[in-house]
């Protein structure tokens, strides 16, 4: 069978380092097949599948689960992400060599959701990563400094009544993991960047001479920014609609803007959904009773456009870079990110940049429908995914 592939631009595979698969524990709002599905419309290959499950990833047995069932589905390679801590509490280490050793091969570790918040504990968390060839994906939040509703601590937020989570939330324990990691020369990514000053400790921590401190010439430190925070503001926050309410916080247009610039100049190293289904009854409600979080795998492709190709920032070769090659180095995925050698199985997706769709969250292929960007008109639409030299999506559908 031949797929037509003409007038398309053809990039590697897409690499999410950070979505919320929901299995086990949530199988009512995403399940590992149905979030491969979106994951290979999306056109990804990889996905990291985030730790906050019920039961946590924190051990081999759900770990293995994960991967195990990741390749069942066979859609997109399937990598669990293991919990820092032991229930994602911060106060004691998970196994995390245990899980490193098992089947699944964990590399990334992370507590998302809630922020190892214990120096110590992130310290021992780096330096055991580092003897595990591994990465900590902090979720950057000092949880003692947000209060109440989770709005960006802004204008918005203070007209709106909302009470708020502060730049400064984020901005303290990114500077504090980024001293840590150099100080132990481990490596460190920060996950969903979301304020100029982020982007600011970051391009300091990036530049800080070799040598300055400990065994800083061994740590390497790298960030996410997700397409939300890319596009949107907290001027969404208007109409009170939970479906904006996410963590961390949408936040003004001025961070907005710092953050695509710091994307472009490689400050932020890449995008990562953070995709976050949830169920109606958790969206569709009063807004301090809303779970925080937002579809994200089978838009992102497009808000990326919207926001760094359409202005400008980045070509398509910089795409590539932001969406495959930087994520699949990170998370250290030697078959994704990269040109194909000759007869070597592909993972790659092809995109019609001149095609435009109207999202409709009822028509996505998760689960849940909570997507910011309904009724949106958006650039560019992937037209086929190939993962491991198969077709998995073509079309707008999912080829089993
Ligand atoms: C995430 C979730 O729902 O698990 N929510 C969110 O708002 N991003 C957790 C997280 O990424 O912090
Ligand atoms: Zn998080
Ligand atoms: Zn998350």
């Amino acid at each position: 069978e031949v797929l037509d592939a003409g007038g398309l631009v053809a990039l590697p595979g897409f690499v999410d380092l950070h979505t919320h698969l929901r299995e086990p524990g949530r199988e009512d709002t995403e399940t590992i097949a149905t979030g491969s599905a979106a994951a290979a419309l999306g056109g990804y290959t990889a996905v990291f599948a985030m730790a906050n499950t019920d039961p946590v990833a924190d051990n081999a047995v759900v770990v293995e689960h994960v991967w195990r069932r990741g390749r069942e589905v066979g859609l997109v390679d399937v990598r669990p992400v293991g919990a820092v801590t032991v229930g994602l509490k911060g106060e004691k280490l998970a196994e995390l060599g245990t899980m490193a050793r098992s089947l699944a091969g964990v590399r990334v570790f992370s507590d998302d959701g809630h922020c190892v918040f214990d120096p110590l504990v992130m310290r021992r968390a780096l330096e055991y990563t580092k003897a595990l060839g591994g990465v900590v994906a902090q979720h950057a939040e000092e949880p003692r400094l947000t209060v109440g509703a989770q709005a960006h601590e802004g204008e918005v937020a203070a007209r709106l009544g909302l009470t708020g989570w502060p730049a400064v939330a984020e901005e303290s324990i990114v500077a504090r993991d980024c001293l840590l990691a150099q100080h132990v020369g481990a490596r460190l990514h920060v996950c969903h960047v979301s304020t100029a000053g982020t982007a600011d400790v970051l391009r300091w921590a990036k530049n800080r001479p070799a040598g300055v401190a400990g065994r800083m010439a061994e740590a390497v430190i790298s960030a996410e920014v997700t397409p939300h925070h890319l596009l949107l503001t907290d001027e969404r926050l208007n109409g009170y609609d939970p479906v904006n309410k996410v963590n961390p916080p949408l936040r003004s247009g001025g961070d907005a803007e710092a953050l695509r610039r710091a994307l472009a100049e490689g400050v932020i190293d890449c995008v990562a959904t953070d995709h976050a289904p949830h169920a109606a009854q958790d969206k569709d409600c009063e807004w301090s009773a809303a779970r925080p979080g937002m579809l994200g795998l089978q838009t992102a492709l497009s808000v990326v456009v919207r926001t760094m190709v359409e202005t400008g920032l980045l070509d398509w070769r910089g795409v590539a870079r932001v969406m495959s090659e930087r994520p699949a180095e990170i998370a250290g995925l030697p078959d994704h990110g990269r040109p194909i050698a000759a007869g070597e199985p592909a993972n790659l997706v092809l995109v019609d940049p001149d095609a435009r769709w109207t999202v409709r969250g009822a028509e996505l292929a998760s689960l849940a429908t909570n997507t910011p960007y309904e009724g949106m008109e958006l650039p560019a639409r992937v037209v086929g995914t190939v993962f491991h030299g198969r077709p998995t999506a073509w079309d707008g559908k999912v080829r089993h």
